[in-house]
């Protein structure tokens, strides 16, 4: 089994590894022992624990997922050259991560939290060489997609790797008002749930506008329903927070 190491033991860190445990042996490299612990008890199967304090990363396929903020810091602690590192550093240049981790070929992608799921939508561009390895890699959590250029991968990080933040308001709200008309809150986060799952197979065949159409009948309830989500500017909101999400992915 190929051994992939992870530097960082978050969130994002778990949700990949969740994905690629069982397909590969999984090492983890941190700064504090308790919490590469916790990351063993919470992953649930046995991995191998390192300090970052000069971990050798030689000829290592490294999946990097620390904050931007921590590149420098933790760049001064690894030793030896990676064979390849994949970054899920949003907004991180190539150029600057390999200004700090020495390493034969970088990557940068961008999974999204349903990586614990296996149902990840991974954006990836950098080294060509590692193209195919990369999206077999995290074809492991997921979907992937193959983008051609560092602009582009920020701006699909503001779709999906921030997207899950923003269906979770959508599903949030849908519920909150169903309650509000009287439904009981179980019932309302069930049936929430339930119209996420049949979507979510739906939009895989259907163009959005055409799903609309086929659901919104003259003067029926979805029209309705509809033009209230067009009156308080949804669809504006949605597209300036992908403008706002990106901007905040070249400023880190
Ligand atoms: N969350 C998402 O949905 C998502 C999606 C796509 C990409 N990302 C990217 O994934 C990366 C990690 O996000 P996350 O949600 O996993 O964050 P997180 O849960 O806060 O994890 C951050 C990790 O960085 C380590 N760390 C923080 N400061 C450090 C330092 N000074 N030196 C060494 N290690 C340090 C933390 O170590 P300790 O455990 O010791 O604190 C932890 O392991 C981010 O760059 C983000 O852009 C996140």
């Amino acid at each position: 089994m190929k051994t992939i190491t992870f530097v960082g033991n978050g969130n994002m860190a778990l949700s990949i590894a969740k994905g690629l445990k069982e397909r590969y042996k999984i090492e983890v490299v941190g700064r504090n022992i308790q919490n590469l612990q916790k990351f063993e008890k919470e992953l649930g199967v046995t991995i191998q624990k390192y300090s970052l304090e000069n971990f050798d990363m030689s000829q290592k396929s490294i999946i990097l997922c620390i904050k931007p903020a921590n590149v420098e810091e933790v760049g001064t602690k690894l030793q030896g050259k990676a064979e390849v590192i994949y970054s899920v550093l949003a907004g991180t240049l190539i150029k600057k991560l390999r200004t700090h981790f020495a390493t034969t070929a970088v990557i940068r992608t961008m999974p999204n939290l349903a990586a614990s799921v296996g149902k990840s939508m991974t954006t990836l561009t950098g080294d060509d060489d590692y193209k195919e390895e990369a999206q077999l890699l995290f074809n492991a959590i997921g979907t992937t997609r193959w983008l051609g250029s560092e602009k582009e991968i920020d701006i699909a990080t503001a779709l999906a790797g921030s997207g899950p933040a923003y269906l979770a308001l959508i599903a949030e709200s849908l519920a909150d008002g169903a309650v509000k008309q009287g439904l009981k809150r179980d019932d309302a986060m069930s049936i929430m749930r339930g119209l996420f799952d049949g979507f979510g197979t739906l939009i895989q065949e259907t163009h959005p506008a055409l799903l609309k159409d086929g659901v919104m009948s003259p003067g029926g309830t979805t029209a309705a329903g509809y033009c209230a989500l067009e009156e308080g500017n949804v669809r504006s909101a949605c597209v300036n927070a992908i403008e706002k999400a990106y901007k905040r992915a070249t400023e880190l």
